[in-house]
């Protein structure tokens, strides 16, 4: 069912597509994905010669991160559709996917689909380049399960909780911080986004967390993702991507113990036995499933 390459997304690292330097940096990182970014990050005077610079870049440096995506301004702007010509005539062999920004309905990732139908046939690109999508708009969110069905393209979603908070009109500081709201501002939209992703075969992704000095505060957010079944944050800087690296790659020690109920379990059915006792803990088909969502996350990230 699933069409697309498997990736891993443990961090995402946001890159504004006008800085040369940072851009530089990005390449030489070793982490599971980066997207150099046309949209907020990037002033509306200088996006323009940002296309230019991503081109240039994507064409022109040795990229370390294992994932390449750009990401580019929504379809209701005067930009978006220059940005995904532009961006794919001049490096499109070079990219793994690109990422839509707001979207309001499947009708806006199928815009995104439909030009990269027909910029691969006119570039005769070999590779097919994928679809990241944020759900940041009440809309999105309202419309999230249709969104995550809707393209063979679509590899994963992202709870942007920067333009969600605004779109809703939620009352908070900085960026990512769900502030006092007890317990959790954030967990129904993450809930109900990941149920979405999980239901179609596609990633869920949580967004930034501005304050890059807080890195307590980060991993709380991360490690409550991790646990509704997300695969990884995003990074706005570098500090915060082991950060990331450590919630969302598997426990060395939780491995080793799926790995041994695994295969405990099979030497039980051979037995006919469907529930058995591994040092103390029930194991049966359920448990199974749980265990083997850990192993195909280790195997995704080479554990
Ligand atoms: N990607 C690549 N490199 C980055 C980076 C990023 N997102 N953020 C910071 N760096 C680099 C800096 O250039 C600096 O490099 P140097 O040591 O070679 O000089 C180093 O990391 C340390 O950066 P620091 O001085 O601590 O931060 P800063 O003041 O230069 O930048 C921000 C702070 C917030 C402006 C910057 O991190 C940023 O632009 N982040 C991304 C914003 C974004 O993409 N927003 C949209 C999505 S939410
Ligand atoms: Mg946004």
């Amino acid at each position: 069912m699933i069409k697309h390459p498997r990736r891993a997304r443990r961090c995402q690292l946001s890159v504004p597509g006008s800085s040369e330097k940072m851009m530089n940096k990005a390449a030489g990182l070793t982490l599971d994905h980066v997207f150099l970014d046309l949209e907020d990050a990037v002033a509306p005077n200088a996006k323009p010669a940002a296309r230019g610079m991503i081109v240039d870049a994507l064409n022109d440096l040795e990229w370390l991160p294992k994932t390449v995506c750009v990401r580019i301004n929504d379809v209701a702007t005067e930009w978006c559709h220059d940005d995904i010509i532009e961006v794919v005539s001049g490096a499109g062999a070079r990219l793994d996917t690109i990422m839509l920004t707001k979207a309001k309905s499947a009708a806006d990732v199928m815009f995104v689909h439909l030009m990269l139908d027909q910029l691969e046939q006119k570039l005769k690109l070999t590779n097919r380049i994928g679809i990241e999508c944020l759900i940041e708009e009440v809309e999105g969110m309202m419309n999230v399960e249709e969104i995550a069905a809707c393209s063979d393209r679509l590899e994963c979603l992202i709870f942007g909780m920067g333009d969600y908070s605004a779109s809703q009109q939620i009352q908070i500081g900085s960026v990512g911080s769900s502030g006092s709201y007890p317990p959790d501002l954030w967990h129904y939209p993450r809930y109900k986004m990941t149920i979405a992703c999980r239901a179609n075969g596609i990633d869920p992704v949580d967004g930034p967390y501005a304050n890059f000095r807080n890195p307590q505060a980060y991993t709380r957010e991360a490690e409550r993702a991790n646990t509704l079944g997300m695969v990884g944050k995003w990074a706005i800087h570098p500090s915060q991507i082991e950060l990331a690296n450590q919630v969302f790659t598997p426990d060395p020690e939780a491995l080793e113990t799926a790995r041994k109920q695994k295969s405990a379990y099979a030497e039980a059915l051979e037995q006919g036995l469907g529930a058995i006792n591994v040092d103390g803990v029930m194991v049966d088909a359920a448990s199974i499933r749980i265990v083997q969502n850990l192993i195909d996350r280790a195997d995704l990230v080479g554990m």
